[in-house]
Parts: structure tokens; C-alpha cells; sequence
């Protein structure tokens, strides 16, 4: 059994794809083609957003915007430490520092009620509050009802990170589309990945998303040679956006398959496990379908039944990232983020995907249910 089968997807879409690529191949245009412009103008279209600047990874489709909005030494960007690293990543790239929020008990998602507190904590520590990334987690896009009135108020600005969250939704508008600006990946394990690396920014703001598509080529100015601030190699290339222009025309649908497949999970692991918290009016993409066992050893059990039936599971997040080597240096401790270390000790895991079969399924539980 497979965590995810990306082949039976490629088998739906190879025909179409096979004669994009070929066309690709045959005209020559490997970067900034006209299927990446194709393909902007869908995912715009689809999100709900006035622009989409197609990137070369989920990454630089968080950096980009934390360049183009300038934020620097002295800065302080607040997010939760229950992600994965790159989110964080990019505010220390930018050369900021991340501040972490703990995550809601119920969602996994970053908790409203802290942010205010954070923000008074990096003041403390002599740093300038100036954004907020809330990040979609698992495919569930955060409460953004109550973070958008909690940034204003605390004078930040959003980035959402819908790097997991793409095809998710609240009250019908779709994750991609909340606060100032977004980021999304197309690694190809997510929802809607490519055949490689990629991403995507969106935004309503005309200024912004030039400048962003200035950083996205080396800072150029009115033509390539003309260098007008520091930017990096950050396009997406042609290829890639062939494979996210084909994987659309399906996406919709394999959402459904994913939401059928959450619910059979859930309806028969509710008593055992405690199983992902959808609130009212939002849906999940299920970029992973996430439980937590009852203790660190329920589920070191647990995922040695599974292996032992081969069926595999993986954890997300084990550790996190406040206690990371990596941020040593921000000096946080173990207990100062309760809920995110809770989760890290008991998440895993199940396989999820569009193509996942009725009796996979049955047969993930029952090994669940008789372990
Ligand atoms: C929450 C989150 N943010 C950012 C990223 C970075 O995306 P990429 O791997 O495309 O750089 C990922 C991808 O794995 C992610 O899950």
C-alpha cells in the first residue's frame, strides 16, 4: 500500500500532458513559456485572487513577498512552531525573527487568542511586530474569521501559508485567497503538485505583485539588465506548469475523493483516535489525514501494527520547531509552546490520497482497531 499514489493520477492525465510537453519541447520555451501565463491565469481564476505569480517552490513563494514588503534585521514575523520548517525558514532568510504561537487544541491550526500576546512579547524583546503567517495545516485553512480582525488590531499584515491548505475552503472562499498576500507549493506530494519543485503567490494588490515579479527575476527593472533591488532566480518553470494546467482539470474531483476518504477514516477511528477537527463551514483539502493516538506509546504502537501489516504512516511534526537546533539562538524552551509539543508526541499520519480504495481503508482500521 502506498502513503500516496501519485501514478494512478499520471495515468488519467498522461495523454494531454505527454502532447503539452511535447509541445513545450518542440517550441523551445523551457522558462516563462506561455503554459506558466496559462497557468497563472487559471490558478488565479480558481483561488479568486485579481493575480497569481507562479514561483520555483513553496519556499520562495513565502520569501518572495517577505522581500518585496521589505521585512529585515530588527523585525519580528509571528507564526506557529507546529509546521514545517520552510515557513519559519524563510522569516530567518529575510534575515527577521520568527515568533512563535502556539496552535489551537482542536485544529492544529495557529490560536487567535495568542497573537496579541506575542506580538506584546517580541515588543519586550526589542524586535518590530510585522506580520503574521497562519499556516493551512494538514489542508485544514486556519481560522481566518478570527485572525483577520486579530492582525489588523495588531497593526501586522497576513501571509497565509497555503502551501498544505490549496483547494481548502471557509464559508465557499478558498484557501490562497486570505490576508494581504499567499503562498502555496506544488511539491508533488501536495493536493495539486507538479513533477518537481514549484509554488505560487497570489494577491489582490497590484503594487505588490510587481514587485514580487521583479524579485522573482533578479530584481530586474524595465528590462533583464537593468537591476533595480536584490532578487533571486525564482521562476517556475514551463514544464512544471503543463503538469498544474492538466492536474486542474481533475482537482476538483479528487477533492471529493479525499473528503470521501476523511469521512471513512473518521466514522470508523473516532472512538480509538482523536480524529481531525473540521469546524463548521470549512473544508479540508486533505493534504494528510492526521490523528493523534492517546500517549507517545499508544502510537509507537500503533504505527508498528501498521508497519508490521505494511501500511505506512509517518509523523508530522515530531519535533517542534522552537525546540529545533536550528532555532537554538531564539532561545525558547521545552513547555513554552504546550499544545504543539503535545501533538509532536502523540500525530501520525495515514495513507491519504484520491485513489485510496474502500477496503484500504477497511483495512487501516481494522489493523487500528485490533491493535
Ligand atoms: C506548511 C509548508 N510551508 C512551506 C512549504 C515549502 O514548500 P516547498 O517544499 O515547495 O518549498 C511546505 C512544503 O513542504 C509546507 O508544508
Amino acid at each position: 500500500m502506498q502513503f500516496i499514489d501519485l501514478i494512478t493520477q499520471k495515468n488519467r492525465i498522461r495523454e494531454n500532458l505527454l502532447k503539452r510537453i511535447e509541445s513545450i519541447i518542440d517550441n523551445g520555451q523551457f522558462i516563462m513559456g506561455p503554459d506558466v501565463i496559462e497557468a497563472e491565469k487559471k490558478l488565479a481564476d480558481y483561488v479568486g485572487t485579481k493575480h497569481c505569480l507562479s514561483c520555483s517552490s513553496g519556499t520562495d513563494a513565502l520569501l518572495i513577498p517577505l522581500m518585496a514588503k521589505r521585512v529585515g534585521p530588527g523585525d519580528a514575523v509571528l507564526t506557529t512552531p507546529f509546521t514545517f520548517v520552510a515557513t519559519a525558514e524563510v522569516i530567518s532568510l529575510a534575515g527577521a525573527t520568527p515568533v512563535f504561537v502556539d496552535v489551537l487544541p482542536g485544529t492544529f491550526n495557529i490560536d487567535p487568542s495568542k497573537v496579541g500576546p506575542a506580538v506584546e512579547e517580541a515588543k519586550k524583546k526589542g524586535l518590530n511586530p510585522k506580520a503574521l503567517i497562519p499556516v493551512d495545516l494538514f489542508g485544514l485553512p486556519a481560522e481566518y474569521d478570527r485572525l483577520e480582525p486579530v492582525t489588523a488590531e495588531n497593526g501586522l499584515w497576513m501571509l497565509e501559508d497555503a502551501a498544505q491548505g490549496f483547494g481548502g475552503t471557509v464559508g465557499g472562499r478558498k484557501a490562497g485567497s486570505f490576508g494581504l498576500v499567499s503562498a502555496t507549493s506544488f511539491f508533488p506530494a501536495k493536493p495539486l503538485g507538479c513533477y518537481g519543485d514549484g509554488g505560487a503567490i497570489f494577491t489582490n494588490d497590484d503594487e505588490l505583485v510587481e514587485l514580487m515579479r521583479s524579485i522573482r527575476v533578479h530584481g530586474g527593472g524595465e528590462d533583464k539588465y537593468n537591476n533595480v533591488r536584490i532578487g533571486m532566480n525564482g521562476r517556475f518553470d514551463t514544464i512544471q506548469a503543463a503538469v498544474i494546467i492538466e492536474k486542474l482539470t481533475i482537482f476538483d474531483e479528487e477533492l471529493d475523493l479525499r473528503q470521501k476518504a476523511a469521512a471513512a477514516y473518521s466514522a470508523r477511528m473516532k472512538d480509538r483516535l482523536v480524529v481531525p477537527v473540521i469546524p463548521e463551514g470549512y473544508t479540508s483539502c486533505w493534504a494528510q489525514y492526521s490523528v493523534l493516538a492517546n500517549s507517545p506509546e499508544d502510537r509507537e504502537h500503533l504505527m508498528a501494527a501498521l508497519k508490521k501489516a505494511g501500511i505506512p504512516s509517518a509523523i508530522y511534526y515530531p519535533i517542534p520547531l522552537h525546540l529545533q537546533k536550528a532555532y537554538e539562538n531564539l532561545d525558547y524552551k521545552k513547555g513554552d509552546f504546550p499544545v504543539s509539543e503535545a501533538f509532536s508526541d502523540r500525530v501520525f499520519a495515514l495513507p491519504m490520497h484520491p485513489y485510496l480504495k474502500a477496503e484500504d481503508i477497511e483495512t487501516i482500521c481494522d489493523v487500528i482497531l485490533g491493535a
